[in-house]
């Protein structure tokens, strides 16, 4: 059974997630999406909240699983039984520092691979960045994140916001 770990920060989900993780699971047996922690970002939300919202819009994807570690990738990985990561490439300028971490997990974990997807033209420009701070200025959230969280993200934003004042 070939098994592949999507990771992430997920903060949130976004279409271009979204979109790898639909063209990843017709590739594989099984994708676990899994949010990690990233510890140059600061988040907006939860890992809980953000597994959350994760699991809402992957629903009806079978093979899809959606979970949450705080250790290493390399590790993760191999506790999952899963022989690749899937990453996704917007631009070159995503390029050098997914090179890098492509090549640090093999080092970490040699069974483990790295798979790239383009991301899809429409969502080139995409991250989850983009959507805190569309939300921020009161930009409708449509084409940037799935109609079932849109409102999560305006709510949880406006409450960051509020606390900030
Ligand atoms: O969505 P992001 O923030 O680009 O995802 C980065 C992430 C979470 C995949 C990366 O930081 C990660 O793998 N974190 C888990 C800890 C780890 O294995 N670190 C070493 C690789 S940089």
């Amino acid at each position: 059974m070939s098994i592949a770990i999507y990771p992430g920060s997920f903060d949130p989900v976004t279409l271009g997630h979204l979109d790898i993780i639909k063209r990843a699971a017709k590739q594989f047996d099984k994708v676990i999406v899994c949010v990690m922690v990233n510890s140059e970002k600061k988040g907006l939300f939860t890992p809980d909240e953000r597994v959350d919202l994760l699991c809402r819009v992957v629903k009806g994807l079978d093979n899809v699983e959606i979970d949450s570690s705080h250790i290493l990738l390399a590790d993760y990985a191999k506790s999952r039984g899963a022989s690749c990561i899937v990453k996704g490439l917007r631009a070159m300028s995503d390029f050098e520092a997914e090179f890098q971490m492509a090549t640090l997990n093999r080092k970490l974990n040699p069974d483990l691979d790295t798979v790239f997807l383009t991301a899809c033209q429409d969502y080139t420009y995409l991250s989850s960045s983009i959507v805190k701070e569309m939300a921020r200025y009161n930009v409708k959230l449509e084409g940037f994140v799935s109609p079932l969280i849109e409102e999560d993200v305006n709510r949880k934003m406006s409450e960051q916001l509020n606390v900030k004042k």
